[in-house]
């Protein structure tokens, strides 16, 4: 089984998702033998914007993609999301959404013909049989239901990426609220935290069996 573990924060040691997708990814190694650990680091190894030039990797624009660098590196990060069982995302939330580090990530997987197609009934995902985990942090509260949930422009989104590409096995586990003092930021870290093994445990027995 291969896992590919990826982080987007910008804030270094002092990142609450980082913290969070790293337990996620031990509770993992733990309860699943022989686990294939595959690491992205989206600040240390950034992906730069999709443009004119990175578009042939993406869309099929009838013209032929430079044979440089770049296009190589575009078919290596969709081929290694493509050869993962599962992906741990830390995703923190910057500026009411995800940071664009993650974006560039998203431009190079959401690839027309490799994880998705337009057929006559419309957008077809070819990316299913996946398990997304989610470590999504965020300074205020956005949770479902609560007065500032409509400002989330993070977690809502993730889900409609990975729905447009045919996963729907997306568990989020959120630390929230970091922002309101430290007593609230360690609270929201230890239940995020004490929540990994759970939600690692249904896929390793998959896994298992
Ligand atoms: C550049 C930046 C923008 C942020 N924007 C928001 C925001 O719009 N809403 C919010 O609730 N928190 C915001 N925060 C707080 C972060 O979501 C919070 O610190 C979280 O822990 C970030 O994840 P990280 O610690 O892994 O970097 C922002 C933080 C930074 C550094």
């Amino acid at each position: 089984m291969k896992l590919l573990h990826i982080d987007a924060s910008i804030t270094g040691t002092a990142s609450v998702s980082r913290q969070l997708s790293a337990a996620i990814v031990d509770a993992a190694s733990e309860a699943v033998p022989n686990l294939g650990l595959v690491r992205r680091d989206l600040d240390a190894d950034p992906i730069p914007h999709l443009d004119s030039r990175a578009l042939p990797s993406v869309r099929p624009t009838g013209e032929t993609a430079q044979p440089d660098g770049e296009a190589a590196r575009n078919a290596a990060i969709l081929q290694e999301f493509l050869d993962a069982d599962v992906v741990v995302i830390g995703a923190p939330m910057y500026n009411f959404t995800i940071a664009s580090q993650l974006k560039a990530w998203i431009d190079r997987i959401l690839v027309a013909g490799k994880t998705f197609r337009y057929t006559e009934n419309g957008p077809q995902g070819l990316a299913g049989g996946k398990k997304v985990i989610i470590a999504s942090t965020r300074g205020g509260l956005y949770a479902p239901a609560t007065p500032n949930a409509s400002a989330d422009f993070q977690e809502p989104y993730l889900r409609t990426i990975f729905h447009f590409i045919g996963i729907e096995d997306v568990t989020i586990v959120r630390a929230e609220g970091v922002a309101f003092g430290p007593r609230q930021r360690q609270a929201a870290l230890d239940a995020a935290l004490a929540a990994a093994p759970g939600v690692v445990a249904g896929f390793a027995k998959a896994m298992a069996a």
